[in-house]
């Protein structure tokens, strides 16, 4: 997978595996337009939101299937692989993901994990919530999930790879737990530090570029 965060990329040979972040080697002018213009839709780190645990979804109704549309779009448009709901203010137990660009958009409403293994994977993660952020993540290597679809159909995903980590990776968002939750204090420490540095040297091109 390709780092979409330039900084990043000019900083490291071997870009991380990103998450919610994409894949693209270079963006040009419009996509990278399109992409800031969809994060402004996503709630950062520190919007209270983002802690809040998501309902489950009792209506099957045109507004679910509108904001599944608007998800999809939204996670297209900031090059993520991965959405949740919780994300943009909704608190409903939706998510959205394609972790394949081969596949289509896969929408999980009220997603309960059924398996998991106890063999685990650690890999980088991303979010769209948390810009600049990259962090190794231990999660099980396997998962079975059981959700139902936009019309309220029911579906068993059993996925494994980095479709499981998303899938784990945005099932944790509709439950308030973010990847800072997920690594050892240390680690935390850095990733902030890594954050705040970040997004002065991003302020500082900002106001050059003005
Ligand atoms: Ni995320």
């Amino acid at each position: 997978m390709a780092e979409t965060d330039e900084l990043i990329e000019s900083e490291q040979d071997a870009p991380p595996e990103e998450l919610e972040g994409g894949r693209v080697e270079e963006l040009d002018s419009e996509t990278r337009a399109r992409r800031d213009a969809a994060l402004r839709h996503v709630r950062k780190l520190g919007d209270p939101v983002l802690r809040a645990s998501a309902l489950p979804v009792e209506r099957f109704d045109e507004l679910l299937r509108s904001e599944i549309e608007r998800m999809g779009e939204l996670m297209g448009d900031a090059l993520g692989i991965g959405l949740a709901a919780t994300q943009i203010g909704i608190l409903n137990r939706v998510l959205v993901y394609r972790a394949d660009p081969e596949e289509p958009l896969t929408a999980l409403v009220n997603p309960v994990l059924e398996f998991s293994s106890e063999e685990t994977e650690t890999a980088s993660e991303g979010c769209l919530s948390i810009p600049f952020v990259h962090v190794e993540v231990e999660r099980p290597a396997e998962v079975r999930v059981r959700a139902r679809d936009a019309q309220g159909e029911e579906l068993q995903v059993h996925a494994s790879g980095l479709t499981a980590r998303v899938i784990q990776h945005e099932m944790d968002h509709l439950d308030g737990v973010l990847i800072l939750d997920r690594i050892s204090r240390e680690a935390r420490k850095q990733a902030m530090r890594d954050m705040r540095e970040a997004q002065e040297v991003s302020a500082g091109e900002l106001a050059g570029a003005a």
